[in-house]
C-alpha cells in the first residue's frame, strides 16, 4: 500500500526487519532507519522467523489535522503488458542500492533517477546504524552544542535538507556525564533512548530513562538532558516536527547560558 502520511522504521532488536519500499527490498537491524516516504508503495515482515522489534514514527496526526490523509491499497505491476494487482511488490532494485547510490556524503552518481516513488522526499530510503556509529564516534571528543551535545541530522542526500518535508530525524549523543544547559523550541520532540540511560528535567520535572523508552517533550517545553553514567555514552534517536514550523515561519529556539542568562538561539 502507500499513502500520504510519510513514515520512518528505526530498527530496535533482531536482525530480520523488512521493509519493500519502491522496489527496493530492505533487511534492517538495530540503528537502521528505513523511510517509507509520502506516495511511496511499501510491504512490511521480517525475515529469519525471529522476532524483530522497531520504532515507527509517522507524521500521520499532522497530515490528519490539515485533512490531507490519502491510502491507496490498489497495487498493481505491468505483466506481460497487463495490468495486474499484487499482494507484495518486486523487487526492482538491488537490496542494497540505498547504500551504493547515496551512501557516500558530497558524492553523488549522475546516472540514475533522484525521484523514487512519488518523488516528495528523500530518494535514500536505507540509513544504517554503522555509518552514523562511525560519525558519532568520529566526533565523539569535540566540543558539540551546550544546549544539545553531539548531534546528526539524517539529511536527503540530493538537497541536504531533512529526509521529510514534515519531520527531521537526527541522533543525540551525550558524552559520559555530560549535562546540557536549558534549551526551549516550538517545535515538538520524541525522544528514544537507543543506549544508556539518565534523566530529563521537561518544564521543571525529572523523567528518567532507559534504552527503548519514549519521551514526547512537547512544543514550547524547557527541556535538559542528563546522562546517568559517567563511563558510557546516551544515544537518542530523534524526530522533531522543525520542518513544518519552518516552512510556516512558527519556528523559535531560546536557550540560558551557564550564568541563567536568555538567550535567542533561532
Ligand atoms: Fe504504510
Amino acid at each position: 500500500h502507500k499513502h500520504s502520511p510519510s513514515a520512518i522504521r528505526f530498527g530496535l532488536t533482531g536482525k530480520g526487519n523488512f521493509t519493500g519500499v519502491e522496489g527496493e527490498d530492505v533487511v534492517f537491524g538495530p540503528g537502521d532507519m528505513v523511510l517509507t516516504p509520502n506516495d511511496a508503495w511499501h510491504n512490511h515482515g521480517t525475515v529469519g522467523g525471529e522476532q524483530a522489534v522497531n520504532l515507527s514514527v509517522l507524521d500521520l496526526p499532522l497530515v490528519e489535522t490539515l485533512h490531507a490523509v490519502h491510502f491507496d491499497h490498489k497495487y498493481t505491476e505491468m505483466v506481460d503488458g497487463k495490468e495486474v494487482e499484487k499482494k507484495v511488490q518486486t523487487a526492482r532494485y538491488p537490496g542494497d542500492y540505498s547504500q551504493r547510490i547515496y551512501g557516500e556524503g558530497g558524492l553523488m552518481p549522475r546516472f540514475v533517477d533522484h525521484k523514487r516513488g512519488g518523488g516528495l522526499s528523500s530518494p535514500m530510503y536505507v540509513y544504517r546504524w554503522e555509518k552514523m556509529e562511525a560519525v558519532l564516534d568520529a566526533h565523539k571528543d569535540w566540543d558539540g552544542d551546550p544546549h544539545e551535545g553531539i548531534v546528526i541530522d539524517y539529511v536527503d542526500p540530493t538537497t541536504g535538507g531533512p529526509v521529510f518535508h514534515t519531520i527531521n530525524f537526527y541522533v543525540q549523543m551525550l558524552r559520559p556525564g555530560e549535562r546540557t544547559l536549558p534549551q526551549r523550541e516550538t517545535a515538538s520532540l520524541l525522544l528514544a533512548p537507543f543506549r544508556g540511560n539518565g534523566h530529563s528535567i521537561i518544564d521543571g520535572k525529572r523523567y528518567d530513562w532507559n534504552q527503548f523508552d519514549t519521551i514526547a517533550i512537547p512544543g514550547g517545553s524547557w527541556v535538559e538532558h542528563v546522562n546517568g553514567s559517567s563511563s558510557e555514552p546516551v544515544i537518542f534517536f530523534g524526530a522533531t516536527d522543525a520542518p513544518t514550523q519552518k516552512a510556516l515561519l512558527l519556528y523559535k529556539r531560546w536557550g540560558r547560558n551557564q550564568a541563567g542568562d536568555l538567550l535567542r538561539l533561532v
